[in-house]
């Protein structure tokens, strides 16, 4: 088979996908690349490791040219935090490393491009609760605005050039194994290793700040089942909406308090409660669901549960090694 291209490998959800991935096709046949060569021992082990910058387009083409590349996974990003500090950088990276990707994509007709869209992509007139799939997508952020952008590009290369350009607006994602890049949901994972380390956590939201979330096994299995699916019944491709569960900080603290009693939650919301107010609660994600059977199985219990399992092991192991 030709080889699946992984961009931003090194990240949070790329750390996770790319082995996913190569469960599913086979070490040989999952290519990781990230700008920073500081990647997981896992990842390096599992297969091939190329350090690439989205930006720099002949090492991208050198890269598919040498490995046989026919379809590519691009997660290289800024996020929404690091976005607001630094818009320029954002707008460079996100649009230009994605135009990089789609225009080799269109010159060599790669056979499928997967690009993952965010709930940045919403913003202050979208409405707030079961957001539908089609509706305002009008985001205040550079990281959003982005996000839509690359939405609408991908509509236009699947329309105009035949291309299959694919991507889900993946909501605040949950996990343990590598710390989030700079979003605005961070918190959903900080809080849990503060839990773990100090029995108590600051948070940059407000209490009652909704959002939507995903655990990472159900965001895995969404961009597999996503990739796999049947492109004749996409019909949204380049952003369908995904939802598992919509919590907040004060619901999470009262999660976590169901295992650790004593857990102490406090509040100190700074830039980033504008960014997440002008994101919407919860999500109505029925085309993902009818179109190629998307179905979450993690709630918020049952995620604090794995969380503080989790984190728990890596405490201990760390107390252990030091
Ligand atoms: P992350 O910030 O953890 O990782 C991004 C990776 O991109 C990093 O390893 C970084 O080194 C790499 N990168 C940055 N600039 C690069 C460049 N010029 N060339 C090559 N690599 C570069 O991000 P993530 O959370 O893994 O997100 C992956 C994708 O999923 C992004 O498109 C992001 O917008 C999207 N997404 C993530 C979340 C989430 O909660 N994690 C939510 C919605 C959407
Ligand atoms: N988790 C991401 C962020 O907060 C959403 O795309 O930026």
């Amino acid at each position: 088979m030709k080889k699946i291209l992984f961009t931003g490998c090194g990240g949070q959800i790329g750390s996770e996908l790319v082995l996913a991935f190569r469960n599913v096709y086979g070490s040989e046949n999952v290519i990781a690349t990230d700008l920073s060569a500081n990647v997981s021992r896992e990842l390096l082990d599992s297969g091939t490791f190329v350090q690439l910058d989205v930006l720099d387009k002949e090492s991208i083409v050198n890269v598919i040219d040498k490995y046989d590349v026919g379809s590519v996974v691009h997660l290289a990003a800024i996020l929404s935090a690091v976005g607001e500090k630094n818009p320029q950088l954002a707008w460079n990276v996100n649009m230009n490393g994605t135009v990089n990707i789609f225009e080799i994509a269109r010159e060599k007709k790669l056979e499928k491009i997967l690009v993952p869209s965010s709930i940045a992509a919403f913003g202050p007139d979208t409405p707030k609760e079961m957001t539908p799939q089609r509706t305002i997508l009008h985001p205040t952020t550079m990281y959003g605005v982005t996000k839509v952008a690359i939405e609408l590009l991908g509509d236009y290369y699947n329309h105009h050039y035949g291309m299959d350009i694919r991507g889900l607006r993946y909501p605040g994602v949950i996990s343990h194994k590598t710390l989030p890049g700079g979003g605005t949901t961070d918190y959903a994972v900080a809080i849990y290793f503060d839990a773990v380390k100090k029995k108590s956590y600051n948070c940059f939201l407000k209490e009652d700040t909704m959002l939507p979330m995903i655990y990472m096994p159900d965001c895995l299995r969404a961009t597999l089942e996503l990739f796999q699916a049947d492109k004749s019944r996409l019909t949204c491709a380049t952003g369908y909406n995904l939802a598992a569960f919509s919590t907040t900080p004060a619901e999470m603290a009262e999660s976590i308090k169901k295992y650790m009693p004593d857990f102490e939650i406090t509040y100190s919301p700074d830039f980033r409660q504008e960014i997440a107010d002008s994101w919407t609660n919860s999500i109505d994600d029925r085309e993902a669901r009818e179109e190629w059977g998307w179905k979450p199985e993690y709630d918020l219990d049952r995620v604090t549960k794995d969380m503080l399992a989790e984190v728990g092991k890596k405490q201990f192991n760390l107390t252990q090694t030091t």
